[in-house]
């Protein structure tokens, strides 16, 4: 069986994370003897000025026939005065519909060898191990929106939080599911104080609750969430939150192990699943060859993991990264005064000599 991975390098240092995560992913699929075949395709703002769309029909047949979809990063100044719908992002959002991932795993893990790296103090940072499960094709994001002006000429706009009840249940059966393999802690988050959306969402976390007796459930409204993320990060296990709350609360955590550069993600549904790493375009780093590749290449990992089933794979990806960050490789992200600095290159080449 050959499987079939597409890639979209998108923009900004996409292109460059992309091309260093499939060295490794190549070597390892290589060595592993697993068959792979690889297509690139366009999304983003590469799309728009290629094609004029953001979210090609092109890519879309591609990524809704292939195994698995490995996905830089979108967006960058060049693109951001477009109507909603001519945005890089509404290609990202249109790709996450189109493959139907509603749960968006974002591991969050401490290095011990870059706790220095952390904004907060190591003994409360280190052995931070927090897994976010964020809904990610419903919400505010995907609800009814419009833009309009009153009789008076006064502009006015609105977006919509809607969830329906299966698309709460199917994203927190999977958050169940990782807490009850991991430490048995789930952390849901709503803002049930205000919102209908979120009263909902609780009540259908406690109606499933009975079939989970291995989990201990723990509900936080997102404004002390976000406060407890920094207090209290090690009491995390798994997180389970809305669309809109959880891309703010994991860039959040992301910053909590140092450098959002070592983040990777993993989109799940019921078909292909895509890979990516959450730091996004970088704009003004793009083009100088400095960006570091670890959060692509540790979401090869995830794609190894979570669609290929080939966890050997997987893990020898994440401990060549373990090993090289212990010998010292620090991107410029990573680096504190007095370390060397390696290019994307230099990291991709160390990484690779661990394998
Ligand atoms: C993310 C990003 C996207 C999101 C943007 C680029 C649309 O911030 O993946 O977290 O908001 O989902
Ligand atoms: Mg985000």
């Amino acid at each position: 069986m050959t499987y079939k991975i597409a890639v979209l390098p998108g923009d900004g240092i996409g292109p460059e994370v992309v091309h260093a995560a499939m060295q490794v992913l190549q070597r390892v699929l290589a060595e592993s003897r697993i068959a792979a075949q690889f297509s690139s395709h366009l999304l983003g703002g590469a799309a728009l000025d290629a094609t004029g769309v953001p979210f090609p029909s092109e890519t879309e047949a591609a990524v809704t026939s292939a195994d698995a979809v490995l996905l830089g990063a979108v967006g960058g100044p060049k693109w951001d005065t477009g109507p909603g719908h001519l945005r890089p992002e509404a290609g990202l959002l249109g790709l996450r519909k189109a493959l139907g991932v509603y749960a968006n795993l974002r591991p969050v893990k401490a290095f011990p060898q870059l706790i220095d790296a952390s904004p907060l103090r190591s003994e409360i940072a280190s052995g931070v191990d927090v897994m976010i499960v964020r809904e990610l094709t419903g919400g505010v994001y995907f609800g009814s929106r419009e833009r309009g002006e009153l009789a008076s000429g006064e502009r006015f706009a609105y977006d919509t939080m809607y969830y329906a009840e299966r698309e709460i249940r199917r994203v927190v059966a999977r958050a169940f599911a990782a807490a009850a393999m991991r430490r048995g802690k789930l952390t849901s988050v709503d803002k049930a104080n205000v919102l209908d959306s979120s009263r909902l969402w609780r009540e259908v976390v406690q109606s499933m609750q009975g079939e989970y007796p291995d989990v201990t459930v723990e509900h936080l409204l997102v404004d002390a969430c976000a406060m407890h993320l920094v207090t209290r990060p090690q009491s995390f296990d798994v997180i389970v939150t809305e669309n809109l709350f959880g891309d703010i609360l994991s860039d959040e955590a992301a910053v909590l192990t140092g450098s959002i550069g070592m983040l990777p993600s993993a989109s799940l549904g019921d078909g292909a699943g895509l890979y990516e790493p959450i730091h996004g375009s970088a704009p003004d780093l793009a083009g100088q060859g400095l960006a570091n590749p670890l959060a692509a290449i540790l979401s090869c990992a995830l794609l190894l993991r979570y669609s290929l089933r080939e966890e050997t794979a997987a893990q020898r990806i994440e401990s060549a990264v373990k090993q090289a960050l212990a010998q010292g490789a620090r991107t410029k992200d990573l680096a504190r005064a007095g370390d060397s600095v390696l290019t994307t290159e230099q990291m991709t080449e160390a990484v690779l000599l661990h394998l």
